[in-house]
């Protein structure tokens, strides 16, 4: 039986339709998470949520503790967790308010942690299969639930994940379309990657909130997003409700095994870090 998690994202920072049970603060060995996980029901199915970017929304993409977060989910028993993200559209199927499910990922950032294997004495250096980045049974039951709930997916795109905070430049999106992005946000890596080290199941539900740079006329502007946030959000919800009791049986894959159970022990056996988390609400 799989045990399922929701990460919010920008818009996302709390899950109306979630009957909340209990909130809990869990140490890391990688320092404090985006805020105390929260324990509740969603369409009759237990659900662990997190706010990425904390529940006030206080932490910009580059300083969110990618691996505290992961961490803390697979600790206390996550085994399938979807990653809600808004981000600005390149290709022309990728108009604002679209929801896609991305297949593919290309990783344009710098300077973050991005494993949970740092390497030295103490640890194995780690080397994962990341072909295919997302799992498929969960990009699977997101679809389906999209149909269920009578709600538009787009079934594919390939994400291309940036530094920001900064949005980008007209030239730098040109670029990320020659190589092939569909979509651009700031958060998809390290996420995913430290999801399939530590053999979660994980995919991405997107939002296209803008027109990525270059791609309209008009400028960028927040009052712009928060608006296709905000309509958008209550079709991510009504998606999410639908497709997480179809989780709740998903087959066996290999997401689990990437790295191994005796590097995943070692991972488990990681000392905590002294300081303790402090909720962030
Ligand atoms: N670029 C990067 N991240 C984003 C964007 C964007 O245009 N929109 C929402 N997240």
């Amino acid at each position: 039986m799989s045990s399922v998690g929701i990460l919010g994202g920008s818009g996302l920072t709390k899950l109306k339709n979630l009957e909340i049970r209990h909130r809990r603060i869990i140490r890391t060995p990688f320092g404090e998470a985006s805020g105390p996980l929260t324990f509740g029901v969603l369409n009759g199915q237990e659900v662990v949520f997190l706010a990425r970017h904390g529940y006030g929304h206080t932490i910009p993409p580059h300083r969110v503790n990618y691996r505290a977060n992961i961490w803390a989910l697979h600790h206390v028993g996550v085994s399938h967790l979807i990653a809600v993200t808004a981000v600005g559209g390149i290709t022309a199927a990728m108009q604002s308010g679209v929801l896609l499910v991305p297949d593919q990922l290309i990783d344009y950032t710098h300077g973050r942690p991005s494993t949970f294997f740092e390497g030295g004495e103490a640890q194995q250096v780690i080397h994962i299969d990341f072909s295919e980045p997302y799992c498929a049974n969960v990009r699977q039951r997101l679809q389906q639930g999209a149909e269920k709930a009578g709600i538009s997916v787009h079934p594919g795109g390939t994400y291309a994940a940036t530094q920001g905070p900064r949005l980008e430049t007209a030239a730098e999106i040109r670029r990320i379309e020659r190589d092939g992005g569909d979509v651009v946000g700031m958060t998809g890596c390290p996420e995913a990657v430290l999801a399939r080290e530590i053999g979660l199941c994980y995919a991405p539900l997107s939002l296209v909130v803008n027109p990525a740079a270059g791609k309209s006329a008009e400028p960028i502007t927040m009052e712009g997003i928060d608006a296709v946030m905000h309509e958008g959000m209550a079709r991510v919800r009504a998606v999410l409700a639908a497709a997480v009791p179809l989780l709740a049986d998903c087959p066996p894959c290999d997401c689990g095994m990437a790295i191994g159970p005796e590097a995943l022990k070692a991972l488990h056996k990681a000392p905590l870090a002294r300081k303790k988390a402090t909720p962030s609400v």
